[in-house]
Protein backbone atom coordinates (compact mmCIF):
# COMPACT_ATOMS: atom_id res chain seq x y z
CA UNK A 1 0.00 0.00 0.00
CA UNK A 2 1.60 2.83 -1.25
CA UNK A 3 1.02 6.19 1.48
CA UNK A 4 -0.60 9.13 0.25
CA UNK A 5 2.36 11.25 -1.19
CA UNK A 6 1.37 14.42 -0.82
CA UNK A 7 1.41 14.40 2.73
CA UNK A 8 4.41 13.23 3.30
CA UNK A 9 6.70 15.26 5.36
CA UNK A 10 10.49 13.65 6.44
CA UNK A 11 12.74 15.65 8.71
CA UNK A 12 15.98 14.08 7.32
CA UNK A 13 18.57 14.95 10.08
CA UNK A 14 18.56 18.54 10.11
CA UNK A 15 16.59 19.36 7.50
CA UNK A 16 12.74 19.33 7.12
CA UNK A 17 11.24 18.56 4.00
CA UNK A 18 7.72 19.50 2.80
CA UNK A 19 5.87 18.44 -0.06
CA UNK A 20 6.42 21.69 -2.64
CA UNK A 21 3.73 24.06 -2.06
CA UNK A 22 1.86 27.32 -3.70
CA UNK A 23 3.61 28.76 -0.55
CA UNK A 24 7.41 27.55 -1.77
CA UNK A 25 6.86 29.26 -5.27
CA UNK A 26 9.34 32.86 -4.48
CA UNK A 27 11.80 30.59 -2.73
CA UNK A 28 11.83 27.93 -5.62
CA UNK A 29 12.01 31.28 -7.89
CA UNK A 30 15.13 32.09 -5.86
CA UNK A 31 17.02 29.07 -6.20
CA UNK A 32 16.35 28.50 -9.87
CA UNK A 33 16.85 31.44 -11.08
CA UNK A 34 20.29 30.84 -10.40
CA UNK A 35 22.34 29.61 -13.92
CA UNK A 36 24.82 27.74 -11.81
CA UNK A 37 22.02 25.37 -10.55
CA UNK A 38 20.08 24.68 -13.72
CA UNK A 39 23.41 24.18 -15.56
CA UNK A 40 22.73 20.32 -15.62
CA UNK A 41 19.19 20.38 -15.43
CA UNK A 42 16.52 20.21 -17.51
CA UNK A 43 15.45 23.87 -17.13
CA UNK A 44 16.88 27.10 -17.97
CA UNK A 45 17.30 29.70 -15.44
CA UNK A 46 13.88 30.40 -14.47
CA UNK A 47 12.62 34.40 -14.68
CA UNK A 48 9.41 34.91 -13.45
CA UNK A 49 6.87 33.58 -10.89
CA UNK A 50 4.98 32.18 -13.46
CA UNK A 51 7.39 29.87 -14.12
CA UNK A 52 7.76 28.50 -10.51
CA UNK A 53 4.44 28.36 -10.16
CA UNK A 54 4.42 25.65 -13.28
CA UNK A 55 7.28 23.38 -11.22
CA UNK A 56 4.90 23.58 -7.85
CA UNK A 57 1.93 22.57 -9.88
CA UNK A 58 4.25 19.88 -11.76
CA UNK A 59 5.69 18.72 -8.56
CA UNK A 60 1.81 19.09 -6.86
CA UNK A 61 -0.07 17.19 -9.50
CA UNK A 62 2.60 14.43 -9.40
CA UNK A 63 2.05 13.65 -5.88
CA UNK A 64 -1.34 13.71 -5.73
CA UNK A 65 -1.50 11.39 -7.93
CA UNK A 66 1.42 8.88 -6.44
CA UNK A 67 3.63 9.54 -9.55
CA UNK A 68 6.20 10.96 -7.61
CA UNK A 69 7.04 13.30 -4.94
CA UNK A 70 9.40 16.56 -4.71
CA UNK A 71 9.95 17.78 -1.06
CA UNK A 72 11.32 21.47 -0.27
CA UNK A 73 14.33 21.52 1.86
CA UNK A 74 14.74 23.85 4.72
CA UNK A 75 17.05 23.82 8.29
CA UNK A 76 14.57 22.96 11.30
CA UNK A 77 12.85 25.93 12.07
CA UNK A 78 13.94 28.34 9.23
CA UNK A 79 11.46 29.39 6.42
CA UNK A 80 13.86 29.16 3.67
CA UNK A 81 14.03 27.00 0.86
CA UNK A 82 17.30 26.18 0.25
CA UNK A 83 17.31 23.32 -2.33
CA UNK A 84 14.31 20.19 -3.26
CA UNK A 85 14.63 16.66 -3.45
CA UNK A 86 12.32 13.71 -4.33
CA UNK A 87 11.27 11.36 -6.76
CA UNK A 88 10.89 12.16 -10.29
CA UNK A 89 8.96 9.10 -11.28
CA UNK A 90 8.25 6.07 -9.42
CA UNK A 91 6.95 2.49 -10.69
CA UNK A 92 5.13 0.37 -8.46
CA UNK A 93 3.54 -1.91 -11.51
CA UNK A 94 5.77 -3.21 -13.87
CA UNK A 95 8.93 -2.96 -11.10
CA UNK A 96 9.81 -0.98 -7.56
CA UNK A 97 12.01 1.44 -8.39
CA UNK A 98 12.26 5.40 -8.73
CA UNK A 99 14.57 8.54 -10.05
CA UNK A 100 15.71 10.69 -7.60
CA UNK A 101 16.52 14.07 -8.26
CA UNK A 102 18.12 16.83 -5.70
CA UNK A 103 19.44 20.02 -5.84
CA UNK A 104 20.52 23.04 -3.57
CA UNK A 105 21.08 26.93 -3.58
CA UNK A 106 24.70 27.12 -4.33
CA UNK A 107 25.82 28.96 -1.47
CA UNK A 108 24.82 25.59 0.32
CA UNK A 109 27.10 23.12 -1.92
CA UNK A 110 30.59 21.85 -0.53
CA UNK A 111 28.92 21.41 2.96
CA UNK A 112 28.09 17.65 3.38
CA UNK A 113 23.83 19.06 2.98
CA UNK A 114 22.53 16.96 0.84
CA UNK A 115 24.96 14.24 1.94
CA UNK A 116 23.01 14.29 4.63
CA UNK A 117 19.69 14.20 3.62
CA UNK A 118 20.07 12.11 0.80
CA UNK A 119 20.37 8.61 3.16
CA UNK A 120 16.91 9.74 4.78
CA UNK A 121 15.06 10.11 1.20
CA UNK A 122 16.99 6.84 0.42
CA UNK A 123 15.06 4.92 3.82
CA UNK A 124 11.91 6.44 2.77
CA UNK A 125 12.02 4.85 -0.76
CA UNK A 126 13.51 1.53 0.14
CA UNK A 127 11.26 1.28 3.76
CA UNK A 128 8.03 3.39 3.32
CA UNK A 129 7.50 3.35 -0.42
CA UNK A 130 8.74 -0.47 -0.77
CA UNK A 131 11.18 0.33 -3.52
CA UNK A 132 13.84 -2.36 -4.79
CA UNK A 133 15.80 0.44 -7.11
CA UNK A 134 16.34 3.50 -6.83
CA UNK A 135 18.10 5.24 -9.67
CA UNK A 136 18.99 9.00 -10.62
CA UNK A 137 20.15 10.53 -14.26
CA UNK A 138 23.07 12.66 -14.18
CA UNK A 139 23.85 14.81 -17.55
CA UNK A 140 27.31 14.70 -18.08
CA UNK A 141 29.94 16.84 -16.57
CA UNK A 142 27.82 17.18 -13.35
CA UNK A 143 30.85 15.86 -11.31
CA UNK A 144 29.03 16.94 -7.89
CA UNK A 145 25.84 15.44 -8.65
CA UNK A 146 28.13 12.03 -9.64
CA UNK A 147 30.10 12.10 -6.40
CA UNK A 148 26.99 12.45 -4.16
CA UNK A 149 25.68 9.57 -5.79
CA UNK A 150 29.27 7.83 -5.75
CA UNK A 151 29.26 7.99 -1.75
CA UNK A 152 25.54 6.85 -1.22
CA UNK A 153 26.30 3.41 -2.91
CA UNK A 154 25.10 4.24 -6.53
CA UNK A 155 26.91 2.43 -8.99
CA UNK A 156 27.47 3.67 -12.92
CA UNK A 157 25.59 1.75 -15.24
CA UNK A 158 25.74 3.69 -18.23
CA UNK A 159 26.15 6.14 -20.50
CA UNK A 160 22.82 7.02 -22.60
CA UNK A 161 23.29 8.79 -25.73
CA UNK A 162 21.46 11.51 -27.05
CA UNK A 163 19.08 10.46 -24.13
CA UNK A 164 17.52 13.90 -23.15
CA UNK A 165 16.05 17.14 -24.69
CA UNK A 166 15.93 20.55 -23.31
CA UNK A 167 17.72 24.17 -23.61
CA UNK A 168 17.97 23.14 -27.61
CA UNK A 169 19.63 20.22 -27.99
CA UNK A 170 20.28 16.29 -26.94
CA UNK A 171 22.58 15.78 -24.11
CA UNK A 172 24.04 12.41 -22.74
CA UNK A 173 22.62 11.00 -19.68
CA UNK A 174 24.62 9.13 -17.18
CA UNK A 175 22.11 6.41 -15.52
CA UNK A 176 23.18 5.22 -11.62
CA UNK A 177 21.69 2.91 -9.52
CA UNK A 178 20.84 1.22 -6.38
CA UNK A 179 19.76 -1.82 -5.29
CA UNK A 180 18.02 -2.48 -1.91
CA UNK A 181 20.31 -3.95 0.58
C1 LIG B 1 24.20 18.07 -6.76
C2 LIG B 1 24.40 18.93 -5.52
C3 LIG B 1 23.20 18.85 -4.61
C4 LIG B 1 25.63 18.39 -4.78
O1 LIG B 1 25.94 19.31 -3.75
P1 LIG B 1 27.22 19.09 -2.85
O2 LIG B 1 27.28 20.22 -1.92
O3 LIG B 1 28.41 18.76 -3.69
O4 LIG B 1 26.85 17.74 -2.13
P2 LIG B 1 26.86 17.43 -0.62
O5 LIG B 1 25.81 18.20 0.07
O6 LIG B 1 26.84 15.96 -0.47
O7 LIG B 1 28.26 17.97 -0.14
C5 LIG B 1 29.44 17.28 -0.48
C6 LIG B 1 30.56 18.26 -0.44
O8 LIG B 1 30.61 18.84 0.85
C7 LIG B 1 31.85 18.53 1.47
N1 LIG B 1 31.54 18.29 2.89
C8 LIG B 1 31.76 19.16 3.88
N2 LIG B 1 31.33 18.63 5.03
C9 LIG B 1 30.82 17.41 4.75
C10 LIG B 1 30.23 16.40 5.52
N3 LIG B 1 30.06 16.53 6.84
N4 LIG B 1 29.80 15.26 4.93
C11 LIG B 1 29.94 15.09 3.60
N5 LIG B 1 30.51 16.04 2.81
C12 LIG B 1 30.95 17.18 3.37
C13 LIG B 1 32.40 17.35 0.73
O9 LIG B 1 33.80 17.31 0.78
C14 LIG B 1 31.89 17.62 -0.67
O10 LIG B 1 32.65 18.60 -1.29
P3 LIG B 1 33.53 18.26 -2.58
O11 LIG B 1 32.62 17.55 -3.52
O12 LIG B 1 33.97 19.60 -3.02
O13 LIG B 1 34.58 17.36 -2.07
C15 LIG B 1 24.68 20.40 -5.93
O14 LIG B 1 25.87 20.47 -6.67
C16 LIG B 1 23.55 21.03 -6.73
O15 LIG B 1 22.52 21.41 -6.17
N6 LIG B 1 23.76 21.20 -8.06
C17 LIG B 1 22.78 21.86 -8.89
C18 LIG B 1 21.54 21.04 -9.15
C19 LIG B 1 21.90 19.72 -9.77
O16 LIG B 1 22.73 19.63 -10.66
N7 LIG B 1 21.24 18.68 -9.29
C20 LIG B 1 21.51 17.33 -9.70
C21 LIG B 1 20.84 16.94 -10.92
S1 LIG B 1 21.28 15.25 -11.34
Amino acid sequence: MIPPLARQTLMAGAYSLTPLAEGDVSGLLRLFADPAVTEFMDIAPLETLAEAEEIVAWARDMAANNRGLRWAIRRAKSSDLIGTVGFNTLEFDRGRRGEIAYDLAQAHWGQGIMSEILPHVMVFGFDNLGLHRLEAMVTVGNLRSCRLLERHGFSLEGRLRDHAFWKGRFWDQLIYGRLAD
